[in-house]
């Protein structure tokens, strides 16, 4: 079958495609509709069906004679250590942590929040989670604390589990100074933490809340699988929006499920048994995917690696993995291989190792320029393929869909629909656009499988942030345009969301910290281009009158609050004092129109503008201050 008659059958009669992809996986219980409406009238996927998670990703492989197959390969150059788990082995170890967690009385429907590194014991503690019916919320470790409290007191966690540090190349960090302090801000406390101890650095723990792991998996008695319905929540992922809340992304059980499974087939194209790798975090919404759920789901064999793209040890490190593990799928963020590419720019580390158990490298998370993309087909020898998604779709909505049929590869475009996406460009009244014409991205509802339900307790703005903008439509926040045979170009994000190395961050909390120093009187914080990470941050600040700060001194304060309350991800460190901001006359600050002129794009300056001469004002200032384009 071409791409394009497995898409449309998808489109034509979508229960009939759901339901014969849900038989790919193993149900309880068989759902009884297919696509039905919740009492909050919003589309679920599988009702009457009843699975569990982790029994299909471990307990069904080791009843159908995969026991002996390694299924997670932890690979950790920051510390030295190398392990391999078999499905038989990591079922085991779950079983106990689940016991773990039942005995501390964690059930169905409770919420835990893991707070922890890349290492075995956290993906061992989504899947006991997830054995147990409980919902699992995992919090990035780059995070500072209050951004941790925010999410405290959202998921309401029963437990916290907590590993002792997290290793960046080689600075250890301290996990539980970060946990105290959150739980000292959060107005809600969980039962307790467990606390699992790394060589590297010891935690100590407070009486009465902390648990050690070890001592308490020493005591556990094994846990058997809870069914749990199809609709039921198995995590909750925070990712930034456009305020300075972040938005708790709900996942179901059953939608998932099958459509991981299917993207494993008919999107990568791998085969159960074989080594798919995506270097990614588990703190991300790539990690849950593709680094825990799908490849044990379709029964491959995943690798967590504890490393960066460079500095652990070299920009060879990648090839190593890959020759070590026989990898035949890749997937990381293009900003991985930009860093590697300007360690070592001619490959050179490459050629000590053979790479040729590779068929496809796969890159999403952020927009891949033609260079890198390019240099990544010529380094490495396989097709190169950019696809599209984010934390709320939790699986690819645009790709080139290689289990299917490999469609010609046109650099700068993810591609075409993937099944199940009715996906259009619309202008701002909702009409559809002529090919080449850009404007925002919408997928006709109903969403396919997988992708959000709802946000975790916030109906109204699960509706006010995706459905209400085009009615009929669930709005993805990016812009872009479809080309004459169909190939979608996504041009970037159309709020003020911004991409930093991979990593999604809203400037509007930035905003809201650097406006909270007592100096700044207004301020704005846009993402700006850069050759590494894709985009950076950077905070134009107005003085209050009468503050005599140096812009140096103003800078090392604002960055040190940036830190201090989003985390180190957020890489803000640049901010420049400014006279004044680029305004309507409504008092709206023009963002857009900022980031246009740092990263040397033409824009129309809206009628509705203060002052015109501000816009040179600004030119020339980004350009004394090496910021933007200029600075290049
Ligand atoms: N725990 C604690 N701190 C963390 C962290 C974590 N899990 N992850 C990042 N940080 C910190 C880093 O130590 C760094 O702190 P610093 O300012 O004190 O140096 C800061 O956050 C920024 O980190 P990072 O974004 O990793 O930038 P970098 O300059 O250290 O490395 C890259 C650049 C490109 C090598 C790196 O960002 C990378 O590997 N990106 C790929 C991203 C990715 O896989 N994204 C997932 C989507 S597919
Ligand atoms: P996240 O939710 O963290 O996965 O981030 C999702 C956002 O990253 C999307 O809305 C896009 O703006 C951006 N993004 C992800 N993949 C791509 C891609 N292949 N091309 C362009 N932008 C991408």
């Amino acid at each position: 079958m071409t791409y394009q008659e497995f898409y449309d059958k998808s489109m034509s009669s979508p229960q009939a495609f759901w339901k014969a992809q849900a038989e790919a996986i193993h149900w309880f219980k068989k759902p009884t509709q297919i696509l039905s409406k919740d009492e909050e009238g919003l589309d679920r996927w599988y009702e009457g069906g009843m699975l569990n998670t982790a029994y299909l990703a471990l307990d069904y492989h080791v009843e159908n004679g995969r026991g002996k197959q390694i299924a997670l390969y932890y690979d950790s150059p920051v510390t030295g250590r190398k392990q391999a788990f078999t499905y038989e082995a990591l079922l085991e170890e779950v079983r106990m942590f689940a016991g773990v967690l039942k005995a501390q009385g964690v059930q169905k429907g409770d919420t835990v929040i893991i707070y922890m590194p890349m290492i075995p014991q956290t993906v061992i503690a989504m899947l006991a989670c997830a054995r147990l019916g409980a919902i699992h919320s995992v919090v990035f470790g780059g995070f500072a604390p209050h951004e941790l409290a925010i999410r405290i007191d959202d998921a309401k966690p029963k437990f916290l589990l907590a590993a002792s540090c997290g290793i960046e190349i080689s600075k250890v960090i301290d996990y539980m100074k970060i946990v105290n302090a959150a739980l000292e801000e959060a107005v809600h406390q969980p039962d307790g933490c467990i606390v699992y101890q790394r060589p590297q650095l010891t935690a100590s723990l407070k009486e009465g809340r902390d648990f050690d792991w070890e001592s308490l998996l020493s005591r556990a008695q094994p846990a058997d699988c809870v069914p749990v319905e199809a609709t039921h929540p198995l995590y909750i992922l925070y990712t930034s929006g456009t305020t300075g809340r972040p938005k708790g992304v709900m996942r179901d059980n059953g939608g998932h499920a099958v459509a991981l499974k299917f993207s494993m087939d008919y999107i990568y194209g791998i085969k159960p048994g074989e080594v798919y790798w995506a270097a990614s975090d588990v703190g991300w919404v790539v990690g849950h995917s593709y680094i825990v759920y799908a490849p044990l789901i379709h029964g491959c064999s995943t690798i967590l690696f504890e490393g960066k793209p460079i500095k652990t040890p070299d920009a060879g490190t990648f090839w190593r993995v890959i020759e070590e593990y026989k990898v035949k799928v890749f997937f990381t963020a293009p900003t991985a291989f930009r860093a590697i590419k300007k360690e070592d720019s001619r490959g050179e580390l490459k050629k000590k190792y053979d790479t040729s158990s590779l068929d496809y490298l796969f890159l999403a998370g952020e927009r891949c320029d033609v260079a890198t993309l390019e240099w990544c087909g010529e380094l490495l020898q396989v097709p190169v393929i950019d696809h599209w998604w984010q934390t709320e779709s939790g699986w690819p909505m645009l790709a080139n869909m290689v289990g299917v049929e490999v469609l010609p590869i046109k650099p700068g475009s993810a591609a075409k629909p993937v099944c199940g996406y009715d996906l259009r460009v619309v202008s701002p009244d909702g009409e559809s656009l002529p090919a080449n014409q850009e404007g925002a991205v919408v997928i006709r509802l109903p969403l396919p499988p997988g992708c959000l339900p709802n946000l975790w307790n916030d109906t109204a703005r699960y509706l006010s942030s995706y459905m209400s903008a085009y009615p009929g439509y669930y709005f993805t926040g990016d812009g872009g345009f479809i080309d004459e045979d169909g190939y979608v170009f996504i041009t970037g994000r159309i709020d003020d969301i911004i991409n930093v190395a991979g990593h999604r961050l809203s400037t509007a909390k930035m905003e809201e910290v650097v406006a909270s120093h007592p100096a700044v009187a207004e301020c704005a914080v846009i993402g700006i281009e850069d050759q590494m990470k894709g985009q950076i941050p950077v905070g134009f600040v107005v003085l209050k009158s009468g503050i005599e700060k140096s812009e140096e001194e103003m800078e090392k304060e604002l960055v040190q609050m940036v830190r201090t309350k989003v985390g180190p991800v957020a890489a803000f460190k640049k901010v420049a004092i400014v006279q004044r901001l680029p305004k309507t006359r409504s008092g709206k600050i023009l963002r857009r129109i900022m980031r246009h002129i740092a990263d040397g794009k033409s824009f129309n300056p809206p009628s509705t503008i203060e002052d015109m001469t501000v816009l040179p004002e600004l030119e020339g200032l980004m350009k004394d201050k090496h910021i933007g384009h200029s600075a290049d």
